[in-house]
């Protein structure tokens, strides 16, 4: 019997307005290396992944393509488009014989080789859709339009989700085929069908390089713990 095969699609078109680098965040160097670099690498290091599509920006297909050239034929660059779930279904498209499919941010270019093993494992053991999670610390408050506070949800039954997240193919291309606005994750389009996700643990170091702070902070975890 054939293997399942198992591909990792990574949305890396956003412009990376609030990093303001000067140059779309996925180009942006870490200890020298694009966090596109990173990103691909250790999803490759898990050993459990074929394939990996990487959804560029219209005009950045040749600077991923380069950031990426060290792995070869293992990674394909696609086009992205204007939201990241456009991006996401863009690649998605390219694999329609994809068993199992991690999405993962090119943002979160630090998640552990552990994390990326771990959805694989859940997906091929039978869970349809699987997202790494952390408990949340902070109290949340949820606001009005005026920023006056309208509720304070439990925060034990709140969790903050992370990528990659983990979904076996037909249930992925499925939830890709429904109408929606942008949506900001693919578990969110999972859930409009009335399909259960369930999660696991996520790991501090799989944060969404977001903001210049995150750029620092994702620097020090880089020098602790190198490119694994
Ligand atoms: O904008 P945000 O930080 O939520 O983006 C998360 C991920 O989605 C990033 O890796 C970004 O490059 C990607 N993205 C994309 N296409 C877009 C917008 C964002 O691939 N149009």
């Amino acid at each position: 019997m054939t293997p399942p095969r198992v591909v990792a699609l990574v949305p890396a078109a956003g412009q990376g307005v609030r990093l303001a680098a000067g140059m779309p965040k996925a180009f942006v160097p870490l200890l020298g290396r694009p966090l596109l670099w990173h990103c691909v690498q250790r999803l490759l290091a898990s050993g459990c992944i074929d394939a990996v599509v990487v959804a560029a920006g219209e005009h950045h297909r040749d600077r991923a393509r380069a950031a990426v050239a060290e792995a070869g034929d293992q990674v394909r660059i696609v086009t992205g488009g204007a939201h990241r779930c456009d991006s996401v279904r863009a690649a998605l498209h390219t694999v329609p014989d994809a068993d199992v499919v991690l999405v993962h941010d090119a943002a979160r270019c630090l998640a552990p080789v552990s994390v990326i093993q771990a959805v694989v494992r859940a997906v091929l053991a039978g869970q349809r859709a699987v997202v790494p999670v952390l408990t949340v610390v902070d109290t949340i408050k949820q606001v009005d339009a005026d920023g006056c506070v309208v509720a304070t949800p439990d925060r034990a039954a709140l969790r903050v989700v992370q990528t990659p997240q983990g979904f076996t193919g037909d249930l992925l291309r499925r939830a890709h085929q429904l109408p929606s606005g942008p949506v900001t994750d693919d578990a969110g389009l999972v859930e409009a069908l009335g399909v259960t996700v369930t999660t696991l643990p996520g790991h501090p170091h799989a944060f969404k390089i977001t903001t210049p702070f995150d750029l620092i902070v994702a620097e020090a975890v880089a020098k602790a713990v190198g490119s694994g």
